[in-house]
């Protein structure tokens, strides 16, 4: 693994004489960036570290909302127009927005769309109010990044740099900032909640209205203000996270603080495809006692939603997947019984319940398409819940759902974001139930893979060979 950050120069000063206006003609300056020494891996870098006088070197300006950022001592100085429109210079800094010191990282990232995920040396730049800065310690491979280099999901801008279900170390802390400080150890949530947005005040957080910036790639309150850059140009980051870069600079409504004595290689997992599964079968289905669920597609969020049904009390857990090993492992981990199709599925559940069908399905298919949907609504009861968990080409409309079947028989078709789950709590209440013993993590993760390995973990996921492969940096 290589270090995340490297020895460099404090940001040059703008020499003597030069004026406001001559800055400002001058137009973005070339910053010489402030380096860190390397941390032992796993451990966060200290700030002390970071203030570590450094060799003069060189580096290219981040650009943000057409600035290049930089800092003159401990002052936060931007030459350029500022995102607001205002224009900073050395003789007039501000510090209303902090900001402007960079560390070196790599980071996957994908240029364009359709494409795959490259390795790349990136600049993030330090936290600002109510921003931290994380050195990561683990990240899961989503099937959503994978949606990401696929264009299924198109992103705001381009090289993008993917990662949304990561767990690492506090490396630094923004200023005027609370609730969290250096070592910390974090999950991120890949859904924002701001606590305060009408969704957040009704118990419905995943649904925070931050959610609206999610695939801009750039800070939610500031569209034209990035965090990560690759020679000079912004890079977007996947949820306002990226956890596919060995370090990065996210808000303090993207992290839940959890214990130090939760591992954080298994902990990365809840903040996605833990907490989606899970949630999909005991929020979003509502699963009870006794009853006959299906689980459509057994990846790192189907099997989940396989623990989650288990859990709830069902007594009839159906995972479908057409590779043996998914099926396999279902079994393992909670299913009553493995199958190959939704045919299948549908059969067995009407032999459990008397001809009537399964209480539910959940669909957690790795590219959702309308079909499945229209399978899985014939699997159910009357007045049986589809839940639509997994994801597919965004600009898809429609599906084959008889109407009929859902005004006559009362079936209910209920998305799923996170599985319904509240990030801020809901994080912490599935890893109670890690350390209790009723949750499986470890048992989760098939395969981990360097950074470098990146693409192969995908090609893995691909060909149907990991319940959840896992980046450990
Ligand atoms: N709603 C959310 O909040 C949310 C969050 C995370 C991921 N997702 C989405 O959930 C989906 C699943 O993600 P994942 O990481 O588990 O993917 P994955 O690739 O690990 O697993 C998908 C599984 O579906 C199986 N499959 C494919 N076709 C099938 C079919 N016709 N019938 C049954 N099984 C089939 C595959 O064999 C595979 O095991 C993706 O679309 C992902 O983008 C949604
Ligand atoms: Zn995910
Ligand atoms: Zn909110």
């Amino acid at each position: 693994m290589s270090a995340p950050f490297v020895s460099g120069p404090p940001l040059r000063r703008p020499g003597p004489g030069r004026s406001c206006a001559s800055l400002r003609r001058a137009g973005p300056t070339r910053g010489e960036h402030r380096h860190r020494k390397p941390s032992p891996p796993g451990q966060a870098p200290s700030r002390s570290a970071k203030a570590a006088s450094c060799p003069p070197g060189r580096g290219d300006p981040v650009v943000g909302g057409g600035a290049s950022y930089g800092r003159v001592g401990r002052l936060p100085v931007r030459v350029g127009p500022a995102p607001s429109g205002r224009t900073y210079c050395r003789a007039h800094p501000v510090n209303d927005d902090a900001g402007g010191q960079f560390v070196k990282t790599r980071g996957a990232v994908v240029k364009q769309a359709p494409g795959k995920y490259e390795v790349v040396d990136l600049e993030v730049e330090d936290p600002r109010q109510n921003e931290l800065q994380v050195t990561m310690t683990a990240s899961g491979l989503c099937h959503s990044d994978d949606h990401i280099a696929t264009g299924d999901i198109p992103v705001g801008v381009y090289p993008f740099c993917g990662g949304h279900e990561g767990s690492g170390v506090v490396s630094a802390v923004g200023p005027n900032t609370v609730g969290f400080k250096e070592g910390d150890h974090v999950v991120f949530s890949f859904l924002p909640a701001c606590g305060h947005c009408t969704w957040c005040a009704r118990g419905m957080s995943n649904l925070c209205d931050l959610g609206a910036g999610l695939l801009a790639g750039s800070r939610w309150e500031d569209p034209t203000s990035y965090r990560l850059s690759m020679d000079g140009q912004p890079v977007g980051q996947m949820c306002g996270i990226s956890t596919f870069s060995q370090v990065t600079t996210v808000a303090v409504d993207s992290a839940v603080k959890i214990p130090d004595d939760i591992p954080l290689e298994k902990a990365c997992l809840v903040g996605c495809g833990v907490g989606t599964g899970w949630g999909s079968a005991v929020n979003s289905a509502e699963v009870a006692p006794g009853d006959t669920v299906i689980v459509m597609g057994i990846g790192g969020i189907g099997i989940n939603a396989v623990q989650g049904a288990a859990m709830a009390g069902a007594s009839n857990v159906i995972a479908v997947d057409p590779v043996a090993f998914k099926r396999e492992k279902a079994q393992e981990l909670g299913a009553t019984h493995a199958v190959e199709s939704m045919e299948e599925a549908t059969e067995l559940a009407k032999s459990f319940t008397n001809g009537q069908g399964a209480d539910s399905a959940i669909v957690t298919v790795g590219v959702t398409k309308g079909e499945h949907l229209g399978q899985a609504m014939a699997s159910i009861r009357k007045a049986g819940t589809v839940v639509v968990t997994g994801l597919g080409d965004m600009t898809e409309v429609g599906a084959p759902v008889s109407l009929a079947d859902i005004t006559l028989f009362q079936k209910r078709i209920q998305g799923s974001l996170f599985g319904a789950s509240n990030p801020k709590t809901d994080i912490l209440k599935m890893l109670r139930l890690y350390t209790d013993g009723k949750l499986k993590l470890d048992e989760l993760v098939t395969r981990t893979y360097t950074l470098d390995e990146i693409a192969q973990g995908y090609e893995d996921m691909h060909a149907g060979k990991n319940l959840r492969g896992v980046v450990v940096y």
